[in-house]
């Protein structure tokens, strides 16, 4: 017998009084399923603040990790653990105290998309949209930034353009999805399409960036997209955000960047994933006590700087 997914999904989700959260790079059906779409900062208030017994989190396992981070008592579930950010697996602990202990006086700011035991070895954590203000407001000349060599970048011309001066450390991670936007990607539709405007992600390389009317993390992209006058915006990020811009922004027309800027790890979600992980309340996310305490200074930290 087939199911509706969608109605037991709804019916799970009230008997398990469960939310689904969804990044914005979620399928469109498992984002039309969702109780929020959001970018990583959002989801880890979201799930911080949400009074549900239940979190089912389509993303990859180091969201639903931080979720967990910020709401011990609740069960967090995400609908496929094999679903991992690559950049992510770019680095590991033994690795990072080498660095650490190379640089003593240096903090260190890892991006959200780590693995707790690697934000339990950091000062302070960060997304895309407040990874400036962070590294910015750390009282530290020396910075340790891990794992994305690109939003190391980012941050490092930010911050000179705001007058801050500080020696940045890069690991030499980077994701693999936002390294197929290619420059002469953005060149060529930029001649297709002369009105558009081109948005592009922090991930992407400083040469993509360059092309770009804005650098922006998801949530930012969303904002833009709502009140730009643009008609036409060229998007430069994985190819699920464009269902969410174009479901908010229907009278105006989004082109992706390159049909390839897919990332294989958010698709593993499905619906029937989502509905089997509401069914049989799977796969549980768990976070060793240690690690939780010490990755959650680093969160604390990143908040204290995020208006
Ligand atoms: P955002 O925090 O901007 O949503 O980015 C997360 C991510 O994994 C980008 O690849
Ligand atoms: Fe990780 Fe890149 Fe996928 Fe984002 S798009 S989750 S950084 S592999």
């Amino acid at each position: 017998m087939s199911v509706d997914l969608v109605s037991e999904i709804e019916r799970l989700k009230k008997e398990r009084n469960a939310v689904i959260l969804a990044h914005n790079y979620q399928v469109g059906e498992v984002q039309d399923v969702a109780d929020m779409v959001g970018d990583s900062l959002g989801l880890s208030r979201e799930a911080a603040e949400t009074d549900a017994d239940v979190i089912v989190f389509c993303g990859v396992y180091f969201m639903a990790e931080t979720a967990k981070i910020l709401s011990p008592e609740k069960t967090v579930l995400i609908p496929d653990p094999n679903a991992r950010c690559n950049m992510a697996a770019m680095i590991d602990v033994e690795g990072l105290r080498a660095l650490k202990a190379k640089h003593p006086s240096a903090q260190v700011v890892c991006y959200v998309n780590t693995t707790a035991d690697i934000k339990a070895e950091c000062d302070a954590c960060c997304t895309s949209a407040n990874a400036v203000d962070v590294v910015e407001g750390l009282d530290a000349d020396e910075i340790i930034f891990v794992p994305d060599k690109y939003l190391c970048a980012f941050v490092e011309k930010q911050l000179k353009e705001r007058g801050v001066k500080k020696k940045m450390i890069p690991w030499q991670g980077f994701c693999p999805t936002h390294l197929r936007i290619i420059p002469n990607y953005l060149k060529a539709l930029k001649e297709k399409h002369p009105g558009a405007r081109i948005i592009t992600h922090p991930e992407c390389t400083p040469d993509t960036n360059r092309l770009a009317d804005a650098v922006l993390s998801t949530s930012k992209m969303s904002k833009f997209a709502a009140e730009s006058d643009a008609k036409e915006i060229i998007v430069g990020t994985e190819v699920g955000m464009l269902h969410r811009l174009q479901t908010d922004n229907p009278g105006k027309k989004f082109t992706s960047a390159t049909e390839l800027a897919v990332c294989p790890n958010m698709k593993l979600i499905t619906l029937q994933k989502v509905y089997e992980s509401l069914r049989d309340m799977k796969f549980e996310v768990e976070v060793e006590e240690e690690i939780a305490k010490k990755a959650t200074k680093a969160i604390d930290r990143m908040m204290e700087f995020t208006g």
